[in-house]
């Protein structure tokens, strides 16, 4: 699909990412069962000065951010710094806003996801989305799961029923879906939608799981549902998640990226960097950054 980076690009990343102060030691191949795999190395992606323009304005820069097998990445921060930008370069969906403009690098496995012969499609397929408002086709409750799938091969009857079972046991929906499978998806319930679109997700057996502001549309009792499926998930789905809501990033994630604006020496409008970012625990309990600690102790944002 894609070439494997350099030998160089990997050495200057690291470098870079040690700066940062990100813990990293990068995948030289794009094979998960590499040597290099078996040692202490989890990470999955990563970004390296990623920045987005949008015509000529800067929207977020420097961001370089490591993603871990395993773990649940929060980003955090103000309206308007940059999140759903930042988790948009991770699976390429930037491509799709005509004027954004993406600057920096995106690794994955050690692959560059902006390199010539990267596939956008097949990036996408590799690392899912969920976004904020539930977006479930107009199909079916199984249409809807089947769907990737069937766009991607010709399962058979069984094969799909297999796999729709499955997804949807694994998003925790099953049992409150399965006698009304042929039912269209707009029948169910908000955080039902939105579960039903972590099950479409997952069932092309994606390697990584972007969510932006999955629950902001749901209520308590939902959001409780999908923080839940969420630490189910994890081990065998890395999640990013950008996420409005402070608690909900403490609650679910092992590592937290928190974002600010400021205005640059030339500009008008602010750009989006990110402050800090740490395991959940350090950023919550010991901020290194007076803007970090400002932000999550309610006096900024
Ligand atoms: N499609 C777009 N075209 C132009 N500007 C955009 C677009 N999307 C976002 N922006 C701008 O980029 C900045 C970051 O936006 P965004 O990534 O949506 O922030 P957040 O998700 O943190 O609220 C904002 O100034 C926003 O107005
Ligand atoms: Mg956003």
């Amino acid at each position: 699909m894609v070439e494997d980076m350099s030998n160089a690009t990997i050495s200057e990343t690291t470098a870079r990412l040690r700066q940062s102060g990100s813990v990293v030691s990068v995948s030289l191949s794009s094979d998960s069962h590499s040597a290099a795999d078996n040692s202490q190395n989890d990470l999955i992606m990563q970004s390296v000065d990623l920045q987005v323009h949008y015509g000529d304005f800067l929207a977020v820069r420097d961001v370089n951010l490591a993603i871990h097998k395993g773990e649940i990445t929060a980003l955090i921060g103000p309206s308007g710094c940059g999140k759903s930008t930042i988790i948009r370069c991770f699976n390429r969906m930037n491509d799709l806003i005509p004027t954004a403009k993406v600057g920096g690098k995106v690794f994955y496995k050690g692959i560059d996801l902006y390199g010539p012969e990267a596939n956008a499609g097949e990036v996408r397929r590799r690392i899912g989305m969920v976004f904020q408002k539930p977006n479930p086709f107009p199909k079916s409750i199984y249409d809807n799961v089947a769907f990737g799938p069937r766009v991607n091969g010709k399962p058979t009857k069984a094969e799909t029923d297999e796999l729709v079972e499955r997804s949807l046991k694994r998003a925790a929906l099953w049992e409150e879906v399965k006698d009304r499978l042929k039912q269209s998806a707009f029948s169910l319930s908000g955080g039902q939608q939105q579960r039903l679109c972590i099950a479409r997700a997952l069932a092309v057996n994606p390697d990584v799981l972007l969510m932006d502001e999955p629950c902001s549309a749901l209520d308590p009792i939902a959001t409780a549902r999908i923080e839940d499926l969420m630490a189910e998930i994890k081990s065998d789905y890395p999640i990013v998640i950008v996420t409005h809501n402070m608690q909900q990033a403490a609650r679910v994630s092992d590592r937290t990226a928190f974002f600010n604006t400021e205005i640059g020496a030339n500009a008008t409008r602010p750009t989006g960097v990110l402050v800090e970012y740490d395991t959940t625990r350090n950023i919550f309990a010991n901020p290194t950054d007076t803007r970090t600690e400002q932000y999550i102790s309610g006096r900024m944002g």
